[in-house]
Parts: structure tokens; C-alpha cells; sequence
């Protein structure tokens, strides 16, 4: 059985992890009874701030905490690896969390590399939902080794930058291969100033508009006291929208 995987990804600071939360909080109130598994794999991310709550270590950390210990011999490198990214998952009434940290990079990691890759992709096998908070070069789901991604949503706030890096990625998922079957842009911070330029300007990227998210003072007063976006009110803007959108993404699934 697979579930049904959400990534979220757009230029930094557009809001990616915002709609994460938000979505992640809304499945969980909409769908009794159904999975969650939250992906942090932005590593400039903090998904677990904003869902209000915490984690020890990153699946990076086990890398790097594998090259260092060099486990005895007898121990089993994948068993070893599988007990480590368990316990590292952090569970709470409503979802799990998993936060990948530090990217892969550069040198002889390959072996331990390719291990905890199919170790997160047969834990998300696990769970009805999947939602990764994703950054814009996608590495995270270039690396994927099963599964498509049902909905890949690219965020833009109302800047050239935020829409010329929603054009990138596009182009991104051809080159990296990366697949999926529906490719939604979500526009964010939208006023009623700059919603008719906004909407022109993402018209003519070629991605089916899903969502169009109102700046928040909600949002930005959370943020400013460092509260979890999950403790925004129901009847504030930006949740009725990204309700809006998780019932599009639940009817796709
Ligand atoms: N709709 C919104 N209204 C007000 N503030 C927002 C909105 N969306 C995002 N923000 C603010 O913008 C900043 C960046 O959002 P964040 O989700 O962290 O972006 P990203 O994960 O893409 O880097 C945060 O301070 C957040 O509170
Ligand atoms: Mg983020």
C-alpha cells in the first residue's frame, strides 16, 4: 500500500514551511485514523518549530555519527542504521516527524548514503500521507528511489524571484527526472494590491494555480513570537485557504 505523498518546495522565505504546518495540521484534524509522516528536508528548514515541537537528531547526524563510531564489525551496518533513523523519528498524537538535516555531499559516503535512503523511503511506505517540507534544488526527492510524488506544490510569494524560481524548478523536475502526477503552483502573501500582477505574471509559468494564500497578520504575529503556525485560529485567512487546498490534494490522492 502506498500513501499519499505531498512535497512542498519554492525559492527560500515564500513559505514553504508555513503551508507544511498548515497542512500537516489540517490532515491530521480532517483525517481521523489516517498516518502522517512530516519530512523536514530543507536543511535551512525548522518544519519542527513550526509544528511546535522537537527533535534530538537529524539523519545527517546518524551519518556522520556512523563515520565517526564505526560500529563493530559484528554489527550489521543496515540494522544499525534502521534502529538509529526509528529512534530518531519523533511521534506525537497527531503525526510523526523526520528531519533530514545536513545534505548528502561530496565524498565516500555511498554505502551508508544508499542505505538510509531506502531506510526513509520504507518508513514512508508506512503512513497514508507523506508531506515534505522540500527546498528548491529538490535534492531531498532526487533521491527518492521508489514512489512518485502525488502533488508537487511550488510556492510563490509576489516576487520575480519567488515566481522565476518556481519556472526553475519546473524545469528542475525534467532534468532530475523527478516524478510526479500533478505539479500545482500555490501563490502566497497574495493582497489585493498585488493580486492581479501576481496572478498575470504565474499565468504564464504553466503550472495549474491551486491556491491563492491572502497575507496574514495571523501568520506574521505567530512567527514574530515564536509560537507553532499549527496554533493559528481556523477562521484566519491563510488556514481556510490551505484548507482549500489540502481538500484539492485529498480528492487527487
Ligand atoms: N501568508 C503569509 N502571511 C504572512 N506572513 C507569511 C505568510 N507566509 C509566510 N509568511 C512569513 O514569511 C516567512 C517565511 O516563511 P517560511 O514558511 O519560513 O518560508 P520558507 O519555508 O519557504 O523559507 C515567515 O516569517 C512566515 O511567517
Ligand atoms: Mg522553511
Amino acid at each position: 500500500m502506498k500513501g499519499t505523498v505531498i512535497a512542498v518546495t519554492g525559492k527560500g522565505g515564500v513559505g514553504k514551511t508555513m503551508l507544511s504546518a498548515l497542512l500537516i495540521g489540517i490532515l491530521g484534524d480532517s483525517q481521523p485514523g489516517k498516518s502522517i509522516l512530516a519530512i523536514d528536508a530543507d536543511p535551512d528548514s525548522n518544519l519542527a518549530e513550526s509544528l511546535g515541537v522537537e527533535f534530538q537528531k537529524t539523519v545527517g547526524d546518524i551519518r556522520e555519527d556512523m563515520l565517526r563510531e564505526k560500529p563493530s564489525p559484528g554489527v550489521e551496518k543496515k540494522k544499525y542504521l534502521d534502529a538509529k533513523v526509528f529512534e530518531i523519528t519523533v511521534e506525537t498524537d497527531n503525526f510523526d516527524l523526520l528531519v533530514m538535516g545536513r545534505p548528502e555531499g561530496q565524498g565516500c559516503y555511498c554505502a551508508i548514503n544508499h542505505m538510509l535512503r531506502d531506510i526513509v523511503d520504507n518508513i514512508t511506505k508506512s503512513y497514508d500521507y507523506i508531506v515534505i517540507d522540500a527546498e528548491a534544488g529538490l535534492e531531498h526527492l532526487s533521491r527518492r528511489t521508489t514512489e512518485n510524488v502525488d502533488s508537487l506544490l511550488v510556492i510563490s510569494d509576489a516576487s520575480k524571484k519567488g515566481l522565476d524560481t518556481a519556472k526553475r524548478i519546473k524545469d528542475l523536475t525534467r532534468e532530475l527526472n523527478i516524478k510526479f502526477n500533478n505539479l500545482y503552483l500555490i501563490l502566497n502573501r497574495v493582497t489585493p494590491e498585488n493580486k492581479d500582477v501576481l496572478e498575470d505574471e504565474a499565468g504564464k509559468l504553466g503550472i495549474e494555480v491551486i491556491g491563492s494564500i491572502p497575507d496574514d497578520p495571523e501568520v506574521s504575529d505567530l512567527d514574530l513570537r515564536g509560537r507553532p503556525i499549527t496554533g493559528i485560529s481556523q477562521e484566519s485567512k491563510a488556514y481556510k485557504e490551505a484548507e482549500n487546498i489540502a481538500r484539492k490534494l485529498i480528492k487527487n490522492g
